[in-house]
């Protein structure tokens, strides 16, 4: 009977830690399976590689930047990099543009401006959008603005040159664009502002 019950306890044992070894085992199994299978974008939405911080321009700035390229309201204009999108905002409300985009990296900050273009009563006339500025289609742009940095200034001045139609304004915050001189810069509060407009015929070395 002792013999019996002790028979009893041994295969009761064995089978537990069994179970939970086997357990184990295929925890182990599901997480590894887990690690090899390429996470979808459902499961990690990973955020785009911005190539300039996040630095939003003073209201003062926006507004010389806006009258800098003298902004009508026939004028169509695009902030490469918006941030909580305050210049196409601003064009918009304040200077009545046609139209206004902002093409921005960052989804949060493209959120933020969507708000806050509902807020300020634009959001029939300004539109955001998650993107590359390196991939922006410069539709019907008559107005470009940057707030970038030189190295990107200078990387993207190609694209601005081959794709704009001549004629359009482009206004850096702070920034040049290397070999190619400026039409007319301004001071204001303490940074420059910079304005070209988009020639008839480019010469080649601004094409680099
Ligand atoms: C210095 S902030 C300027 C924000 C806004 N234009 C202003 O003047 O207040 C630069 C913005 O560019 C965005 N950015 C950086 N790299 C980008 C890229 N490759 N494509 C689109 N946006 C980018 C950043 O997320 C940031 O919001």
């Amino acid at each position: 009977m002792q013999l019996r019950r002790m028979l009893i306890l041994l295969v009761t044992g064995i089978s537990a830690v069994s179970l939970s070894v086997a357990g184990c085992t295929n925890q182990q199994r599901d997480l590894e399976a887990d690690a090899q299978t390429p996470a979808t974008p459902t499961q990690f939405q990973e955020t785009p590689k911005a190539d300039v911080p996040y630095v939003p321009t003073s209201p003062e700035v926006v507004n010389a930047m806006l009258q800098l390229a003298q902004v009508t309201k026939n004028d169509v204009v695009y902030d490469l990099g918006s941030g909580d999108g305050r210049i196409p905002i601003t064009a918009a409300q304040k200077y009545g543009v046609r139209r206004a985009v902002g093409v921005e990296i960052n989804p949060e900050l493209v959120q933020e401006s969507k708000a806050n273009a509902q807020n300020a009563g634009v959001s029939d006339r300004v539109t955001f959008q998650q993107q590359d500025l390196f991939q922006t289609n410069f539709d019907g742009a008559t107005v470009v603005t940057l707030y970038l940095l030189p190295d990107v200034n200078l990387k993207l001045r190609p694209k601005l040159l081959q794709e704009l139609k001549p004629g359009t304004r482009i206004v850096s915050h702070a920034f040049d664009m290397g070999e190619w001189k400026p039409k007319k810069t301004v001071q204001v509060q303490g940074t420059t502002l910079y304005l070209w407009v988009v020639p008839d015929q480019v010469p080649n070395n601004l094409l680099q």
